[in-house]
């Protein structure tokens, strides 16, 4: 009754940002990521008769706020139900990065409480139905179930939306290095962002160009073209970006370290010809892609940056999984 899983966070190259049916999270466009090796969530659930309520430990974090609270009270009521169980949990959980500041925290937090949960209750559960399950808990989750480089397909409703592998972890050596400039907790959640896009007089010309985008995307990835591939996540973010600067009321992700980083990186591309590209999720963080030979590279000249807080280089990493180190 007790099963420990890691997630990792993921960062996408083409985002979710909108969704057709925001309680069970349908997105309006497919999006594409990777997940990462070293920003990830471990987690620990243990169901017991002797439990009288559910029982949760962020180890490491000052700040639970009561929405996340409601959000992991929900998902295990979902757990419950559909594998048919009454008991209570107790659950310790952490993150190996600074939650709610652009790297997916949502994304790993769930998947890996979802695939404790399972497992603790013996419930057995496809890669599928599992991507399908996070999906409605937090969009991006779906994406840190399989392994590698990953495709969410919109679907036509609810029961088809679910992410699967483009290719495995060991298909391309390319890194995210993650520039961490801030560890506040961003003051408007992914949810709240979704729920605005439609409001940006440009959200609908966004929606036009996707399905062409996604197609030149996995293109590039296909031919393993990593200039052709840096070229379109570095666009898309900055077109999701404008979406959000524009939507009513305007939410701005970005912090004065965020812009300096993005310069920088245009700035390594153009003087030095180093091929990096940056790509942000909802949160100040700057996630520069590069191929691995560059990857020490990037990562000593961000931190050469002011402002900048840690600097994490990622390969591309399995999904979600049972492992045997328990946290309790
Ligand atoms: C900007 O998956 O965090 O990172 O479904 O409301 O939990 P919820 O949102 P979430 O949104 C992620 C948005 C993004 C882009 C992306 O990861 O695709």
């Amino acid at each position: 009754m007790k099963q420990t899983a890691i997630a990792p966070a993921n960062i996408a190259f083409i985002k979710y940002w909108g969704t057709v049916d925001p309680s069970s999270r349908v997105p309006a466009n497919n999006s594409i990521s990777m997940n990462l090796s070293e920003m990830y969530t471990q987690t620990t659930v243990e169901f017991l008769p002797e439990y009288t309520s559910d029982k949760i430990t962020f180890l490491g974090e000052n700040e639970v706020r009561q929405k996340e609270k409601d959000r992991i009270a929900n998902a295990l009521h979902r757990v419950r139900k559909l594998a048919k169980s009454t008991l209570f949990a107790k659950i310790i959980t952490r993150n190996t990065f600074p939650k709610a500041t652009g790297i997916s925290s949502s994304a790993s937090g769930f998947a890996s409480l979802a695939t404790a949960a399972f497992g603790a209750l013996g419930y057995p559960i496809g890669e599928k139905e599992l991507s399908i399950f996070c999906r409605t808990l937090s969009g991006g989750s779906c994406r840190s179930i399989p392994d590698g480089f990953v495709e969410w397909e919109k679907g036509t409703g609810p029961t088809d939306s679910f992410a699967h592998q483009l290719y495995p972890s060991n298909y391309w050596n390319i890194c995210d290095v993650v520039a961490v400039v801030s560890k506040t907790i961003k003051k408007v959640s992914s949810t709240d962002g979704h729920a605005k896009a439609y409001t940006s007089p440009f959200y609908e010309s966004r929606m036009k160009g996707m399905d062409d985008k996604v197609m030149r995307l996995k293109d590039a990835m296909q031919k393993k073209d990593f200039n052709g591939f840096g070229s379109i996540l570095e666009a898309e973010a900055l077109n999701m970006h404008a979406i959000c600067m524009t939507s009513v009321p305007p939410i701005l992700y970005w912090e004065p370290p965020t812009v300096a980083v993005m310069r920088s990186v245009q700035k390594w591309r153009e003087e030095k010809q180093l091929a990096c590209y940056f790509t942000i999720d909802a949160g100040p963080t700057v996630h520069v892609i590069c191929e691995k030979a560059n990857a020490q590279t990037v990562a000593q000249l961000l931190r050469h940056l002011l402002d900048i807080q840690s600097v994490v280089v990622n390969n591309p990493a399995p999904g979600a999984h049972i492992v045997s180190t328990h946290l309790f």
